[in-house]
């Protein structure tokens, strides 16, 4: 690995890392392909996921801020948003959440991640899809409106995607970069890593991670919403945004670097298609191992996709970025349940 010549942000700790790297014993990808599982659903219980990496690092920067309420968005099933309620509520933060739903008036029941969001005493503004496009502005209204109360907001974009959001997956590759030589797995282009790509700050973390740290493996992204040209463009920005930020000493190129697999949004955003939860259901039964239908149950019927297409171009270890949501499962249990 080569020596860091920058200086990370200030972190909090409050992810349960290193996460386990596991071997997939019984389910087979792919002749001759090694499958691998980086477990960061095991983050955390009620923190599980990706976004706690993320909030270690921005909830630093909102402490060193003085605020006392953090205000996000997300849709109404937001991993992000209930890890950041859960994790403010530790360190004694107020959280106020924007959640998209098609009628504010008749929010969905509370379920799943927005049953813990409220339980840990978030405030839930629903928002229509078309003020989601807009909430830039909503974000500062509601600023306002805290302000007003006497309260110190701090914005944390959706999925905490920004410059230094991405530092929590810079620091994931350098985890990775020590797990992967236990196991006897090259960091060279025989290597892949495998992640749902839902706002891109997970992406541009663990791009520039494997080049700050010298490191050949490949890092493929499905994205579960959008298109292949929104996260280049995505991604790109928020890693161009970091590489000015902190100095980083990389050089990156958003066509070249950026490998997203499309074409397996399926129904949509958050909408399962029988055959995706055929495979999850599969795979939980074959290994004991339960993705979540919005992100990565969709990265994985993608990574089977192409892996159909086209093996070689993954080398022979592929590591599947488990990046939690589990809570979104009970949010559809009434998809699963005609296939159990
Ligand atoms: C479970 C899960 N996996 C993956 C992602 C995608 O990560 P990112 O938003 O950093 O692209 C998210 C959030 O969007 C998520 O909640």
């Amino acid at each position: 690995m080569m020596k860091p010549t920058f200086t990370p942000p200030r972190r909090l700790r409050l992810a349960q890392t290193p996460t386990p790297l596991q071997p997939v014993q019984r389910y087979s990808v792919a002749p001759g392909v090694r499958l691998f599982v980086k477990r960061d659903d095991l983050t955390g219980s009620t923190l599980t996921g990706n976004k706690v990496r993320k909030l270690e690092f921005v909830l630093a920067e909102a402490l060193d801020q003085g605020a006392d309420t953090v205000i996000t968005c997300g849709g109404a099933q937001s991993n992000h948003c209930r890890a950041t309620a859960v994790a403010a509520a530790m360190l004694g933060l107020k959280s106020v959440l924007l959640l998209r739903t098609p009628d504010p008036a008749s929010p969905p029941p509370l379920d799943g991640n927005s049953l813990l969001d409220r339980l840990v005493g978030a405030e839930l503004v629903w928002i229509t899809p078309e003020e989601y496009r807009r909430r830039g502005e909503i974000f500062e209204r509601e600023a306002l409106r805290l302000k007003q109360e006497g309260r110190k907001p701090y914005i944390i974009p959706e999925g905490a995607s920004n410059a230094l959001g991405a530092w929590g997956y810079i620091q994931a590759m350098a985890e990775l970069a020590g797990d992967l030589p236990r196991l006897g797995i090259p960091t060279d282009e025989r290597t892949t890593v495998v992640y749902a790509c839902g706002s891109g700050g997970t992406g541009a973390g663990l791009i520039l991670g494997k080049k700050l740290f010298g490191l050949g493996i490949r890092a493929m992204g499905v994205n579960v919403c959008d298109d292949r040209d929104y996260f280049v463009k995505a991604i790109g920005g928020i890693a161009e945004d970091a590489i000015r930020t902190y100095g980083l000493p990389v050089d990156f190129d958003r066509e070249r670097d950026v490998w997203i697999a499309d074409g397996y949004v399926g129904r949509g955003y958050a909408l399962s298609r029988p055959e995706e939860l055929t495979l999850l259901r599969d795979l939980a039964r074959a290994e004991g191992l339960v993705l979540d239908p919005v992100y990565t149950g969709k990265a994985f019927y993608g990574l089977m996709g192409e892996l159909a297409k086209d093996p070689a171009r993954f080398g022979e270890n592929i590591v599947f970025l488990h990046t939690g949501g589990l809570f979104g499962l009970f949010a559809q249990a009434a998809e699963l349940r005609p296939l159990l």
